[in-house]
Formats: C-alpha cells, sequence, structure tokens
C-alpha cells in the first residue's frame, strides 16, 4: 500500500489543484506545496549522523544527513516538484528523465535521460501523476540499471492500477502519494484526477 499523506493541508490543497478553473500560476504553487509535504514523509526515515558543533555558549552534538540525496524528475510534468526538494534539501544532486506517453496507447517513450552518480544514494523518482504506472517502472528501471541507490516514488495522485503495477515491478520501491484515486478511463486518465498535469502547469 502507498504511504497517504493525510495533513489536512495536503487535502485542501489537493482539492484546488483538482478544480478545472483553477490557472497555472495557482496551480503551480500548490504543486509546490504538494511536493514539499511528499518530500518530507519520504524522508523521514533519513540515515544521520552525529557532528560536532560549537553554539555562541558551548560545543555539543548535532546531526547531519549521512546519505547524499538524489532527485529524478520524470519530465516533464515532475518538473513542477523539484524546485521545492531543491530548495529544502540544498545538496540534493538532480537527474532528469524524459518519458512521454503516447496519446493513442499510453505507452511511455523514453526520450532524455541525465542521472548523477547513484551508488549510496538515497533517490527521490517524481512524477505529480501515477496513472498505469507505466512510465514510473520505466523510470525506475533506468534508475537501477544507472546503480540504484535506495529508491522511493514520489506521486501527488495515484491510480490503483499504477500502484499494482510499481509493486509487482519493483516491490521494494515505497510509494508515497496525496491521493489514491478511484480508477482510470479508457484514455487511462485517472478519475476523478485532476486532467493533463503538465498541460495545466505549463499551460499547454
Ligand atoms: C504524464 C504524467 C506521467 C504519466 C503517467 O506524463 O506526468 O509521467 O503521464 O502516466 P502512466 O502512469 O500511464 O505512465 P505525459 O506522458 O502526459 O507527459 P508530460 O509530463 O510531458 O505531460
Ligand atoms: N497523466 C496525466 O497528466 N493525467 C492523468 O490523469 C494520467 C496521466
Amino acid at each position: 500500500m502507498p504511504h497517504l499523506i493525510k495533513h489536512p493541508l495536503a487535502l485542501h490543497v489537493i482539492t484546488r489543484l483538482r478544480e478545472k478553473t483553477t490557472k497555472p500560476a495557482e496551480f503551480r504553487s500548490l504543486c509546490h506545496h504538494l511536493s514539499m509535504l511528499l518530500a518530507l514523509e519520504a524522508t523521514r526515515d533519513l540515515a544521520m549522523r552525529e557532528v560536532a558543533v560549537n553554539t555562541p555558549l558551548e560545543a555539543c552534538i548535532g546531526h547531519e544527513l549521512a546519505r547524499p540525496l538524489v532527485v529524478v524528475p520524470i519530465l516533464r510534468a515532475g518538473l513542477g516538484m523539484v524546485e521545492p526538494i531543491v530548495a529544502m534539501f540544498p545538496d540534493v544532486s538532480v537527474g532528469y528523465i524524459g518519458l512521454e506517453r503516447d496519446h493513442e496507447t499510453a505507452m511511455a517513450r523514453n526520450y532524455y535521460c541525465k542521472m548523477p552518480p547513484l551508488a549510496g544514494t538515497r533517490v527521490m523518482v517524481v512524477d505529480p501523476m501515477l496513472a498505469t504506472g507505466g512510465s514510473a517502472v520505466q523510470a525506475i528501471d533506468v534508475v537501477k540499471q544507472k546503480g540504484g541507490g535506495e529508491i522511493c516514488m514520489l506521486n501527488v495522485v495515484a491510480a490503483p492500477e499504477g500502484v499494482k503495477a510499481i509493486e509487482d515491478a519493483h516491490p521494494d520501491v515505497p510509494i508515497y502519494t496525496c491521493a489514491l484515486d478511484r480508477a482510470l478511463n479508457d484514455k487511462k486518465y485517472i478519475l476523478p484526477g485532476l486532467g493533463d498535469f503538465g498541460d495545466r502547469l505549463y499551460g499547454t
């Protein structure tokens, strides 16, 4: 089962995101807030190490992140989730994977890939929509081929079909989502969903 973000702010924000009259500027800002909530939840268990720190008053023991973090947006819609995560984790590296669903078949085509070193990292693969799961499964395949790391998947909205696809292909990859929706329609769009995320984010 995916980790469902149940924070009241997430429920409030996703309702505005679903509303069809919400314009791209507000849509981007709502996506920003949800991405922060998702990233916070997905990094709750990050490994830490102790470090010495000197306050103005005395020395004490503090903590720092022990493993490098990587965020991998699935282009194009996943780009909307990168900036808030980079703002929260300044040392994060960013890998890119370009996947586009064919409008007729809903199969994803890989058109771009550029990854930082992945060995020993925590990798957050981010894509707002998990529909059939084809894009996510392919992206996780690529991340594993490029050296793995400890991978998790962050989605704003997930359909049961997509969750099952990841759980079948990559049972080691936890899924974090703000909404688990009902089903897919015959064009493989999520119901109730919010329409085409990339188009709404970029006004295309
Ligand atoms: C959307 C979305 C996911 C994918 C999900 O991208 O951002 O990447 O569809 O569908 P799936 O789970 O059935 O693979 P799209 O292909 O529309 O490209 P875009 O991000 O460029 O809009
Ligand atoms: N991609 C989207 O942007 N929306 C959906 O509902 C399904 C895939």
